[in-house]
């Protein structure tokens, strides 16, 4: 009989970047494209009154429906399908029966695993009409991820990644917040690489065709420095400045690279147009 190794992976994180072949991106391509779809499906559901508690249980019916998990649920004590990050919270904000505001913004943020695979997508969304610095926030923090993922090529490096982040939102008189960062990911929810939003000189990884990771930003209006609330979760930023976030799962492939969790509905930022 065979002993099937993949159930163990989650503990197995590697120190070099596990490389993969064509089934892992197929496996990629349909967990990152189960994600994107849960996060359209939140578009139509986030409205004032609506707590991020029914947000959560949509998402957690969306994964039983389509034969997959959300990776969140019980990793490392998180009890929760989705993370749910409002206004100063940079991340891993937990869904709570408060009803959302009108003004808010907030980050949902899903990990679905489909058939072993990992798909971790989060983006932007507005509560009704939202202040101009919060909308104008999203924005740079959607263009800072996309110029993220522009710069990933074999033969580049991480810090290409972290370059392209930093020097439009600092141009932009934000910030990036260092305290969290992208991730390696594949059969494994956390692996190797570690991809930085900034620069540093003394962490540099080669990219290389096969490699699987996050690009994640979180951008703050204020100041980059965050503390984590005493539930051992959220994070929010010490100035209490609005933060936002955006994440695709990407994949290095030999010309460029490929990402898995785009909006089939093409809803990229809010404000989401519901017209057809
Ligand atoms: N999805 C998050 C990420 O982008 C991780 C959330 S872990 C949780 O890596 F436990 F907070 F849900
Ligand atoms: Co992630
Ligand atoms: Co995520």
């Amino acid at each position: 009989m065979s002993y099937d190794t993949s159930t163990k992976v989650e503990s197995r994180r590697s120190a070099e970047p596990p490389l993969h072949g064509p089934e892992a991106f197929e496996g990629m391509r349909r967990a990152g494209r189960l994600t994107a779809e849960a996060l359209d499906l939140l578009v139509d559901l986030v409205q004032p009154g609506v707590t991020t508690q029914a947000l959560d249980e949509a998402v957690a019916h969306f994964a039983r429906d389509h034969g997959a998990y959300s990776a969140t649920l019980l990793y490392r004590g998180y009890r929760h399908s989705i993370c749910t990050s409002i206004n100063h919270v940079v991340c891993h904000g937990m869904p709570n029966d408060k009803p959302l505001r009108e003004g808010d913004i907030l980050n949902i943020d899903v990990t679905l695993l489909l058939d072993g695979w990992h798909g971790d997508s989060s983006r932007m969304y507005f509560v009704g009409d939202v202040p101009r610095k919060a909308s104008r926030l999203c924005d740079v923090t959607y263009e800072c991820l996309m110029r993220g993922i522009d710069a990933v090529r074999p033969g580049r490096t991480t810090n290409a990644i972290g370059a392209a982040i930093q020097s439009f939102a600092e141009r932009e008189r934000c910030s990036v917040v260092r305290d969290f960062c992208g991730h390696g990911l594949g059969r494994v929810f956390h692996d190797a690489p570690t991809i930085l939003h900034y620069v540093e000189p003394n962490y540099d990884v080669p990219l290389k065709a096969g490699m699987l990771f996050t690009v994640e930003p979180m951008i703050n209006l204020g100041k980059p420095q965050v503390k984590v609330l005493s539930d051992g979760w959220t994070a929010v930023t010490r100035d209490r400045s609005l933060s936002a976030q955006f994440e695709h799962t990407v994949g290095v492939t030999e010309t460029g690279v490929e990402i898995f969790t785009l909006s089939p509905k093409g809803w990229h930022k809010p404000p989401y147009s519901l017209a057809p």
